[in-house]
């Protein structure tokens, strides 16, 4: 494997520069410090997540306080969900990178640039996270733990769990340009947040896109084949998560706003969030044009194949 992606860097030009993408991503790198702190903070009056991503109106059994609140809970997962795979990718990206050492210096940092603002990211949701906590004032369980989750994925080979990567990067652009840039509603602090992890993760999406396509080459159709079923594998595992933590989420509604929902309520909660939660994660991702489009690369068959499942997810 690691063969491959060495003769690939010495035979075929990756779809993106690395140095056009160090060179945007040292112009935007931010600290965290500029973020989180001081008289920056988070206004609970307000929802913190787009409610296309959110989905709780259709929740019509609901009164507006109810939907802000199960909205921020929602955002607070969100935040988790975020450094979880963060947690994953980092080290499989510094892995990627390692066996490259000697090759092309700007691949070398490109990708170094890359996890440094990963490992940051993580770091960043951790203090928000804490700050929420600090301010909603009761608990919010999230599936983990991330040690836990990131072994049960790098166990899958290399191009699924690229794969896997490259979903979440194109997933986190279209969040920000579709749901939250010109947002008047949402909280402005976590408009920041989502605004500045998106800018950072603008390159990683082009750097995964040419690490998919380091690792494809040379593979033999039935070993991509083969990927693209354990990238699915992923999925699946991924939206288990999904369900349990729309379990986790009602339980911190009834918890903060002291109701109890009827069965009928409960089931309608259920259905709706975890469908919400599947588009957030993976419909958003796995539907993505620009994702649709390496995959199309890879084979017509996989694209197809993706796009088949993926409705399932929106
Ligand atoms: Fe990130
Ligand atoms: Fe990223």
């Amino acid at each position: 494997m690691l063969d491959a992606i060495i003769n690939d860097v010495q035979t075929k030009p990756p779809t993106y520069s690395f140095q056009e993408t160090l060179v945007a991503a040292e112009q935007v790198n931010w600290r965290i410090e500029d973020i989180i702190g001081d008289d920056k903070s988070l206004d609970f009056g307000k929802p913190f997540l787009p409610e296309s991503l959110a989905r709780v109106k259709e929740l019509t059994f609901l009164n507006p306080d109810d939907k802000r609140i199960l909205n921020q809970i929602r955002a607070h997962a969100y935040l988790c969900i975020f450094g979880l795979v963060e947690e994953f990718i980092l080290p499989f990206v510094l892995d990627h990178v390692r066996p490259l050492l000697n090759t092309d210096d700007y691949r070398v940092r490109a990708f170094l640039q890359f996890a440094s603002e990963e490992a940051k990211h993580i770091q960043l949701v951790k203090r928000f996270s804490e700050e929420f906590q600090k301010g909603f004032g009761s608990e919010c369980a999230v599936i983990g733990p991330p040690t836990q989750i990131a072994e049960a994925v790098l166990a899958h080979q290399p191009l699924a769990v690229a794969l896997a990567i490259l979903h979440i990067e194109w997933m986190t652009q279209r969040h920000y340009i579709e749901s939250v840039k010109g947002n008047r509603m949402m909280d402005a602090q976590f408009k920041s947040l989502l605004k500045n992890h998106w800018l950072e993760e603008a390159q990683h999406a082009k750097l995964d896109t040419v690490m998919v396509e380091a690792l494809a080459d040379g593979m033999s159709r039935k070993a991509i084949e083969r990927a693209v079923d354990e990238y699915l594998e992923i999925v699946g595992f991924l939206d288990a998560g999904l369900k349990q933590q729309t379990l986790f989420d009602l339980e911190a509604f009834e918890r903060a706003t002291g109701r109890k929902l009827s069965d009928g309520e409960r089931e309608s909660f259920i259905f709706v969030q975890h469908q919400a939660n599947r588009w957030t994660y993976l419909g958003t991702g796995m539907t993505h044009p620009k994702f649709a489009e390496t995959l199309g690369k890879l084979g017509l068959e996989f694209r197809t194949r993706v796009e088949e499942i993926a409705p399932a997810y929106c």
